[in-house]
């Protein structure tokens, strides 16, 4: 395994959409993530792989200010509140997380409404929850069912169409295909990969490899809590090979 396919720091955008600067988090006395220093330029899509118990979660929740952190993130150079999670999500940045965490007994367009809780604009509301149903059709089918009565990808759609009503600028998605079945996992990828073509920024944590090297321009390795090795996709040929170089 070479490490001259790591890409160099000048190959990354100048002004990134969002950027962690020494970037860590602590869990009482643990240092689960180390400083950390990651980027993602306007409408890039990166992927965060590694094994269990990397800090994958715990980096995108000490984005967000869900954990205790250190170090900074800055969004279009400005840096983001600290441990102030509403008023991050209120910047654009928006996560749909690890389990999905939508409300099980309320219903499909209750859940959509709840992320959009903030917006008094009627016209904008109306045009994300077009999008929102256009993008996921069977939602639209759904819309007065209970949520934690639907299937587990159906349920993964309803997590992203709600955090899309916020109108995220950056997205974060963890595991978006855990537990899913390989058609379901293939149609979310999918749908994601369109939102970036179509400019959305995204952050991606996925145990599925391969298939999130598909949709990345770059791909972040974490191990024990370090990011061990920034990706070009491109350049990738084995990511099994890969994982055995950096991960054991
Ligand atoms: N609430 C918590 N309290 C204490 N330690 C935690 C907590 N959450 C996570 N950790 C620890 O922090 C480390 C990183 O966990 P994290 O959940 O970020 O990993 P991950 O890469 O997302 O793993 P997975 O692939 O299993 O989701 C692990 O050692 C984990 O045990
Ligand atoms: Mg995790």
């Amino acid at each position: 395994m070479s490490t001259a396919l790591a890409t160099p720091a000048s190959a990354q955008s100048a002004l990134a959409m969002l950027e962690t600067r020494g970037l860590g988090a602590r869990y009482g006395h643990v240092e689960a993530l180390h400083p950390t220093d990651l980027q993602v330029g306007e409408g890039e899509l990166v992927a965060v792989l590694g094994p269990n118990g990397a800090g994958k979660s715990t980096l995108l929740r000490a984005i967000l200010g869900l954990v205790t952190n250190f170090g900074s993130v800055h969004l279009r150079g400005q840096p983001l509140p600290r441990l102030d999670p509403v008023a991050v999500a209120a910047r654009g940045v928006v996560l749909v997380p690890e389990g999905r965490g939508i409300f099980g007994p309320m219903s499909v367009a209750e859940n959509l409404e709840l992320g959009a809780y903030r917006l008094r604009d009627r016209l904008e509301f109306q045009r994300r929850w077009e999008r929102v149903l256009e993008l996921f059709p069977r939602l639209k089918e759904r819309l007065s069912q209970v949520a934690g009565s639907m299937s587990g990808g159906e349920q993964q759609m309803l997590a992203i169409g709600r955090a899309l009503m916020a109108g995220p600028t950056v997205l974060l998605l963890d595991e978006p295909s855990l537990g899913l079945a390989p058609r379901v996992t293939e149609e979310i990828l999918a749908t994601l990969g369109r939102l970036n073509a179509e400019g959305l920024s995204i952050i991606l944590v996925e145990q599925k490899a391969p298939l999130a090297l598909e949709l990345a321009n770059r791909a972040y390795l974490l191990s024990v809590g370090r990011i061990v090795a920034t990706l070009d996709p491109r350049e990738i040929t084995s990511y099994d090979e890969l994982a055995q170089h950096y991960f054991t």
